[in-house]
C-alpha cells in the first residue's frame, strides 16, 4: 500500500472489462483522456506498436491479454494442437516491440501454460491463459508498490530527483517503477522536487511524467533534455532515477534514448544514478547490453514536432529510441525484492526466477 493518508489519483492505463481490454490511448495525453476498448489481438499489436499503451510492464500486461484476445474464438476441435496456434500468436505480438523485454516474458509465460496444459481441452486453456494475464497484471501492481517503498530510502529528506521518459501509472499495473519510488517518498515525510526531462522526440516526459506529476500533487518543472546538465551544475539534482525496458546479466540498462546521456551527466557532477527494475525486465539470457535489441522508429517522429515539419522533409533522420547505459555508471538497480549494489553481474543473478 501506498503510505501516509493522502493517495494519490491513480491511473489504470490498462483494464480487462468482461470480454476486452480498455486503454488510456497515451497518444492523446495530455490533451484529452481517451479510452480505447480492444477486442482483437491485431489492435492490441497496433496500440503496443503506435504507443498507445506503452512502458515496458504495461506492453507486457497488453500482450498477455492479447494472446487471449487471440484464442478466445479459435475452434475449439482445432485439428493441430492448440499450442501451435498459440505460439503463433506469441511470436507475431512478439514483433510490434523489440526492446522491451516485458513484451517477450509475459509471452514465454503463454507459451510455457499451453504447453504444461497440453493434454488439458483447449476450453480450460482458454480460461487459464486469461488467468495468467490477471495475475501478471495484479502483479505487476504489487512489484511496482514494491518498488516505490524500497526505493524510498535512497531519497533524501529534500531531495531534487531528475527523471527521463515517463516510468508512472501509464507505463505500468499501477503507481509504476522509478515514479512510484519518487510517489512513496512524497506521500512519506520528503520534500521532493522533480525535474522531469521532456524526452525528444516523442515527448513521453512532457506528455506524460507531468500530467501523472499533477495529478498525484508532486511538486515538478519541465526541462528539454539539453537542460539536464545545466540543472546538474546549478540547481542541486541530488539523484537522477529512471525505469529500464531491459537489464542483461551484467547490469547493463537499455531504457529510453537520452537515458546514456543523462548516466554520464550523473558521473560528472558526482550525483547517483539509480535504475528501477521489476524482475521481469532483466534478460537473465543475456550477457550485456551488446546483445539488446533497439528499436529504431518512423523519421517522421524526429522529422516533426507536435503534427509540425521541423526540418526539411528529404532530412537523412537516425531515431533509435533506445539507449544502453553500460552498468559501470548505474549506482544501483531497484527492484521489488531490494536494492541491488554492484557487483551486478554477481547480485543481479541472485534474483533469477526459479523455473518450476
Ligand atoms: O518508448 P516507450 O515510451 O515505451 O519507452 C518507455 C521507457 O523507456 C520507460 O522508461 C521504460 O519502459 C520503463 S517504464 C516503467
Amino acid at each position: 500500500m501506498i503510505p501516509n493518508k493522502k493517495k494519490p489519483e491513480v491511473v489504470q492505463s490498462i483494464q480487462w472489462i468482461d470480454d476486452h481490454i480498455r486503454i488510456i490511448d497515451q497518444t492523446y495525453l495530455p490533451h484529452r483522456e481517451f479510452f480505447l476498448d480492444i477486442f482483437e489481438v491485431g489492435r492490441v499489436w497496433e496500440a503496443i506498436r503506435s504507443l498507445r499503451v506503452r512502458g515496458a510492464p504495461a506492453i507486457g500486461i497488453a500482450a498477455a491479454y492479447g494472446v487471449y484476445l487471440g484464442v478466445k474464438d479459435l475452434p475449439e476441435d482445432s485439428i493441430q494442437p492448440f499450442h501451435t496456434d498459440v505460439e503463433g500468436i506469441c511470436e507475431y505480438l512478439a514483433t510490434a516491440r523489440p526492446t522491451a523485454v516485458n513484451l517477450t516474458w509475459a509471452l514465454g509465460q503463454a507459451v510455457r501454460l499451453t504447453h504444461d496444459m497440453k493434454d488439458e481441452p483447449f476450453s480450460k486453456v482458454k480460461e487459464a491463459l486469461l488467468d495468467l494475464a490477471k495475475s501478471i497484471h495484479e502483479e505487476d501492481k504489487r512489484i511496482c508498490a514494491d518498488i516505490g517503498k524500497n526505493g524510498q530510502e535512497l531519497i533524501p529528506k529534500n531531495a531534487g530527483i531528475l527523471t527521463h521518459c515517463n516510468t508512472g501509472s501509464l507505463a505500468t499495473g499501477q503507481y509504476g517503477t522509478a515514479l512510484s519510488i519518487i510517489y512513496h517518498a512524497h506521500l512519506g515525510k520528503k520534500k521532493v522536487h522533480v525535474w522531469v526531462d521532456e524526452t525528444r522526440p516523442l515527448l513521453q516526459g512532457s506528455r506524460l511524467t507531468t500530467w501523472e506529476l499533477e495529478k498525484t500533487g508532486v511538486p515538478h518543472r519541465l526541462i528539454t533534455d539539453s537542460m539536464a546538465a545545466w540543472v546538474m551544475k546549478e540547481k542541486g539534482v541530488d539523484l537522477v532515477v529512471v525505469g529500464t525496458d531491459r537489464v542483461a546479466r551484467n547490469g547493463d540498462t537499455a531504457n529510453k534514448i537520452g537515458t546514456y546521456a543523462l548516466a554520464i551527466l550523473a558521473r560528472h557532477h558526482n550525483i547517483p544514478f539509480y535504475v528501477a527494475a521489476p524482475i521481469s525486465s532483466i534478460d537473465f539470457s543475456i550477457a550485456s547490453g551488446d546483445e539488446i535489441p533497439i528499436e529504431e522508429r518512423d523519421t517522421g517522429e524526429v522529422l516533426a514536432l507536435a503534427g509540425r515539419q521541423i526540418a526539411p522533409s528529404d532530412t537523412p533522420v537516425y531515431n533509435p529510441a533506445f539507449d544502453v547505459t553500460p552498468h559501470e555508471l548505474i549506482t544501483a538497480f531497484v527492484t521489488e525484492k531490494g536494492i541491488i549494489r554492484p557487483d551486478f553481474s554477481k547480485n543481479l543473478e541472485k534474483l533469477r526466477p526459479q523455473q518450476g
